[in-house]
């Protein structure tokens, strides 16, 4: 009973220094008249990333981004959950069709050093270019979808200016934004296209008057907030510390943790496990001698072991030999011996050959005649028997052309299709080009990887 009572104040004191642990000096900025200005986003130096920086109108409670060279956009919306917002493209100068963006600015121009960029959901409709255009990579036929945007009947402009914008030779191009370099900029120039605009997600296949117009552009997730003094950093896993060129502090993660933009803070690194106390780590460290040391016995101890197992088989061949020769005592032939008396394993020495190899007719130094079998090298005959019969009954299979027998039936199911016959085909191809009988005929391990990956591609068809 009293245990228990004992363990709440303890609990929350755990949660408690939990919460103060994951805790961060984020501050998110307030609202700008109905729009929520999400973190990092910021509007004022005491709150947000100073780096994510949007203008608020204090007169108007509007929104507004800030491009370079002067130009400023409405913010029609912040979607926080993927990092992105529209913006409202530049109005029309009076009477032409030229936007105001292009006066001021040129264009849409983001600063390359900042987290923001045009994302690959706006088409943007080029108009009143010049036909210079016409060599480059835009679509400026007239098939391009920019016309149907001209339609009055669109509702995205009215008569008279989809008149001025369709006046020229040339009058528009559709291109797709968010690649390089249009990820950062929408050009206009006097020599260009003098006006630009954007449809949102567009559907060729829906009425024009259905699709939505609007920029937008995304933000790069947030780093370590911005910090003045270490008591800006609230936890333990962070230092105050200047980061980057523009002199910014920021609550850097501390050695082992690292920063978790989604969580918002410094995270425990999970790999590696950390002793920090001096105790465990040296006895961690006579731990893994000792380990190292047993380990190092036990391979010797196999070693001779199996050494001595070897020269005990030799010993006993040898004797089985002596003995069932009739008196006549046997001899171990070494390797070059063989090769004299079988002329280099010449083919014209072949007797037959069967599935541990070929057998070759030799003559001995001493006129002897005999018969040589070289094994195939590819089966190593130290294995289990039925490993070996196996290898052999394969590819004795393979050579008779019925690969295929080899393998259980139930893998291929009722119906096999075409694809699931060939892939099996090659998979036993693979194995048997594995059992091949000289090192250099049969396929690294890099090669089979790839192979593998060719049959699970050819599978992935299907
Ligand atoms: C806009 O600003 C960028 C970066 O400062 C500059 O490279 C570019 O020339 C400017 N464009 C115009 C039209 O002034
Ligand atoms: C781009 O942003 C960086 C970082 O805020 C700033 O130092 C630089 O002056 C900006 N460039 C222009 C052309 O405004
Ligand atoms: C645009 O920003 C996003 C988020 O930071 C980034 O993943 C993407 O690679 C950027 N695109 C280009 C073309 O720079």
């Amino acid at each position: 009973m009293q245990q228990q009572d004992m363990a709440k104040p303890l609990l929350f004191l755990y949660f408690f220094l939990l919460l103060l642990f994951h805790c961060n000096p984020q501050k998110t900025c307030p609202n700008c008249g109905d729009i929520q200005v999400p973190y990092p986003l910021s509007t004022n130096p005491s709150c947000g990333d100073p780096t994510y920086s949007l203008h608020c109108d204090q007169d108007s409670s509007k929104l507004y981004f800030n491009a370079l060279n002067g130009s400023s956009y409405l913010v029609l919306k912040v979607i926080a959950s993927t990092q992105r917002m529209i913006l409202q493209p530049s109005a029309w100068v009076l009477d032409t069709c030229v936007t105001r963006d292009m006066v001021v600015s040129q264009g849409f121009w983001l600063n390359q050093t900042l987290p923001f960029n045009v994302t690959s959901s706006n088409t943007i409709f080029l108009f009143n270019c010049s036909p210079r255009l016409l060599v480059s990579p835009l679509n400026c036929t007239p098939s391009s979808l920019c016309h149907r945007f001209l339609e009055t009947s669109s509702g995205h402009i009215d008569s008279k200016r989809a008149l001025q914008c369709a006046s020229g030779i040339n009058p528009c191009c559709t291109f797709i934004a968010g690649g390089t370099p249009s990820a950062y900029k929408i050009r206009l120039h006097s020599s260009g296209c003098r006006a630009f605009r954007s449809i949102l997600h567009l559907d060729p296949e829906k009425l024009a008057s259905e699709w939505e117009e609007g920029l937008e552009i995304q933000w790069a997730a947030p780093p370590e907030p911005v910090c003045k003094t270490q008591h800006d950093c609230s936890g333990t896993a962070s230092t105050c510390s200047p980061a980057g060129k523009n002199g910014l502090s920021r609550c850097l993660c501390k050695k082992g943790f690292y920063w978790d933009h989604v969580i918002g803070s410094c995270q425990r690194e999970k790999k590696k496990t950390k002793l920090t106390s001096l105790g465990l780590k040296v006895s961690t460290g006579l731990v893994s001698v000792v380990i190292i040391i047993v380990g190092l016995i036990v391979i010797k101890v196999r070693k001779s072991r199996r050494v001595s197992e070897k020269a005990k088989l030799a010993k006993a061949r040898e004797d089985i030999l002596k003995s069932s020769n009739g008196g006549k005592s046997a001899k171990i032939y070494q390797l070059n011996e063989i090769n004299k008396a079988t002329n280099g394993f010449s083919k014209d020495r072949v007797l037959g050959s069967g599935g541990f190899g070929e057998v070759y007719k030799g003559e001995l130094r001493d006129g002897t005649v005999v018969a040589v079998k070289s094994a195939k090298k590819a089966i190593d005959f130290n294995r289990d028997p039925d490993g070996v019969n196996l290898a052999i009954y394969v590819t004795q299979q393979a050579q008779n052309g019925a690969i295929m027998g080899v393998m259980d039936q139930r893998l291929l199911g009722k119906e096999p299709s075409v694809n699931t016959l060939t892939s099996f085909n090659l998979f036993l191809e693979i194995g048997f080009s594995c059992l091949r009988e000289k090192k250099n005929d049969r396929p690294s391990m890099t090669d089979v990887v790839k192979q593998l990956q060719g049959i699970i591609q050819i599978v992935n068809q299907e």
